[in-house]
C-alpha cells in the first residue's frame, strides 16, 4: 500500500479495529491520556509504549506520514498488538511548509525545549519574507495505525489559520499562542480547551480514524 499525499488521505483498504488491546506508540503521557479517552468508548484498551517498555524510535522520516508510520510499525512489531502513533506539526505557507516535521526541533535548546524561542524563530523567518508575505499556516496531525503483520493505515486532520504576533494566551502548548484558527479572533492559547478541541487537527484526524475503523 502506498502512503497518502501529505495534503490528504488516499482511499485505503480499511481494516476494522476489534475491541481489545492497542498500543499507543508514544512516551508522551499527555498524548497517551488524550488518546486513551478518545478510544475508551469503542472497547479499546490503550496501553502506552512506555508501560510495555518499548523503545522510542528516532523520527528519521521527512513527512508526517513516514514518522507516524515508523513509530506505529515498531510498536506493533515488538508488542504483537495493533499500535497507533501520531505525528504533528505546524506548516507555514510562506516558509514552504516549515517547520513541518521539524516543528519540535525548532524549540530545542541545550537545556530542553523553549516554545517562546521556537515561535520567535518562526516570526524571524517570516520577517525575512517581507511585509506582504502570507501569514497563513496550518497544523497537521497524522495518525498511523499498524498491525504486527505490517498492515498500516493513515488518517490526517488539519486546522487552518494564520499566525499572529506577539504571542497571546496561556492555555494549550507549543505554538498555540501564535495560531489563530480561521473563523476566530482568539489564538489556540486563548480559546477554552473544549473550543480548541472541537476544531483541532488532532480531533479531525481521530474523527477520520473512528469513522473508518469502528
Ligand atoms: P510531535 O508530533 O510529538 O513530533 O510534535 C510536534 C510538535 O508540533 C509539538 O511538539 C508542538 O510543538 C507542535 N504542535 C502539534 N500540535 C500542536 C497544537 O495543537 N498546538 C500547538 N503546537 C502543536
Amino acid at each position: 500500500m502506498s502512503a497518502p499525499a501529505e495534503d490528504g488521505v488516499v482511499p485505503q483498504a480499511i481494516r476494522k479495529l476489534t475491541p481489545g488491546k492497542l498500543v499507543i506508540a508514544s512516551h508522551n503521557e499527555g498524548k497517551v491520556r488524550e488518546i486513551r479517552a478518545l478510544l475508551a468508548p469503542y472497547g479499546v484498551e490503550a496501553i502506552s509504549a512506555k508501560e510495555l517498555d518499548l523503545p522510542e524510535p528516532e523520527e528519521t522520516g521527512t513527512t508526517f506520514v513516514a514518522n507516524a508510520e515508523l513509530k506505529a510499525l515498531v510498536a506493533a512489531d515488538l508488542s504483537g498488538l495493533p499500535a497507533l502513533a501520531d505525528d504533528s506539526g505546524l506548516c507555514v505557507d510562506a516558509l514552504n511548509g516549515d517547520p513541518g516535521v521539524y516543528t519540535a526541533n525548532w524549540a530545542e535548546t541545550p537545556t530542553g525545549r523553549d516554545w517562546g524561542l521556537a515561535m520567535q524563530k518562526v516570526e524571524d523567518a517570516l520577517a525575512t519574507k517581507g511585509p506582504d508575505a502570507s501569514r497563513d499556516a496550518h497544523f497537521v496531525c497524522t495518525l498511523a495505525l499498524a498491525w504486527p503483520d505490517g498492515h498500516v493505515q493513515w488518517f490526517e486532520g488539519r486546522a487552518e489559520g494564520h499566525l499572529t504576533w506577539p504571542p497571546r494566551g496561556v492555555a494549550g502548548f507549543g505554538y498555540d499562542p501564535v495560531f489563530v484558527p480561521f473563523g476566530h479572533e482568539q489564538t489556540f492559547a486563548e480559546l477554552p480547551a473544549e473550543e480548541k478541541a472541537a476544531i483541532s487537527h488532532r480531533t479531525a484526524a481521530f474523527k477520520a480514524l473512528v469513522t473508518a475503523v469502528f
